[in-house]
């Protein structure tokens, strides 16, 4: 049941602490900060190329993925939704791997990319909730995710815990790619493994997001804006915002703004920034500098060193737990959920069951 929450997604949401502590452990071993991943049907070390497909927020995880484990692993990397994919003819090279991601582990799409890539000899690995679903049964490996059941449609939990999966394979085949060292593998994991504590301080944050959701709730159209692992979080912000609310919504590539959706931007349209501090804060920051002097309402996510340059123009700044570049990905996601959340709740909409939408979609 739902036990004290309204209703299914806010349960889940307030799950992501123990999900991800759950996820995490199975591959990751917090005594020797390091990585061990299950038997794989492809050697990460020599393996030329690989492609990732996936559907919705699922193929999201998996573009956050493509970031990691190209960073990491210096594998190059073809991401793109299995809607695509399975038609676009790619050139698949020998010896070729390939992730899925998928809560489900139905999805007619992704499991039609599944054949696709197992008869061009690409080895699939399932990225995976189900433990006995399609997916898991014909891929060539399964990697769970430990999210337990999803009943809201709109997927929360279930995508961080795909994240959790794909930063654990990152760190792996950057391990036995040799592209990182032991020391990079303890600090990553460690950052990893504090992200079920870090995840129920965001969760604190639920009054600060609430305050967000009334003003958005307002917007016709809204934008979410962010920089690299966190461009395709700002998709999911967008994507979560659209299918409960019904708010149209866009997530862009912060940097990419000004070459179009910079257009649209007038005082009617929030623009929700996630933008940690780090390397990239300071492009981000003069990107919503830019939108905030067109009359654009920024609201952003940021933690505590980038605040006070982001409150010199913004409308509301939110601040998360500092946890670095690899982490910031997973536990914004937190956020950007709960809003999209809190602003159905305000329309009044079907949250656990939004229109013209099915939890698992079997057919093409
Ligand atoms: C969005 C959402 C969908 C699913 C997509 C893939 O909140 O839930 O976009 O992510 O339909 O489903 P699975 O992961 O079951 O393959």
């Amino acid at each position: 049941g739902k036990g004290n929450y309204r209703h299914f997604m806010e349960k889940e949401l307030h799950e992501h602490p123990v999900v991800l502590g759950d996820t995490l452990t199975q591959y990751l071993d917090p005594m020797t900060r390091s990585v061990t991943l299950p038997p794989l049907p492809f050697d990460p070390a020599v393996v030329p190329r690989m492609t990732i497909t996936a559907c919705g927020s699922a193929f999201l995880a998996g573009q956050v993925g493509r970031y990691w484990i190209e960073q990491l692993a210096r594998i190059p990397v073809d991401a793109d939704v299995a809607s695509e994919f399975r038609y676009r003819e790619p050139p698949l090279p020998a010896g070729g791997a390939a992730l899925l991601v998928s809560q489900s582990g139905e999805t007619a799409d992704t499991m039609a990319a599944l054949h696709l890539l197992q008869r061009h000899g690409q080895k699939v690995v399932a990225v995976v909730n189900v433990p006995e679903s399609s997916m898991a049964r014909e891929a060539d490996g399964a990697v769970l995710t430990v999210a337990g059941p999803e009943i809201g449609v709109a997927s929360t939990k279930a995508f961080t815990a795909q994240l959790a999966v794909l930063a654990c394979l990152a760190i792996g085949f950057g391990r036995a790619r040799g592209t990182i060292s032991v020391d990079d593998e303890a600090k990553l994991t460690a950052a990893l493994l504090e992200l079920p504590a870090n995840a129920a301080l965001v969760l604190e944050r639920d009054e600060e997001i609430r305050a967000m959701a009334a003003e958005v709730a307002k917007a016709r159209d809204v934008l979410f804006l962010g920089r690299g692992t966190l461009f395709p979080i700002a998709m999911e912000g967008a994507l979560k915002l659209k299918e409960i609310s019904y708010i149209h919504a866009e997530g862009y590539a912060a940097g990419e703004m000004k070459h179009g959706p910079i257009a649209l931007i007038d005082s009617a349209v929030p623009v929700i920034s996630l933008c940690p501090s780090g390397p990239m804060f300071e492009k981000t920051a003069s990107n919503l500098q830019e939108a905030a002097a067109r009359g654009g309402r920024i609201m952003a996510f940021t933690d505590d060193l980038g605040a006070s340059r982001l409150r010199a123009f913004a409308e509301r700044v939110v601040v998360l737990p500092r946890v670095g570049a690899f982490a910031a990905p997973i536990l914004h996601t937190i956020p950007v959920q709960l809003l999209a959340y809190h602003v159905a709740v305000l329309k009044g909409t079907d949250v656990d069951q939004p229109r013209n939408l099915a939890k698992s979609v079997t057919v093409e």
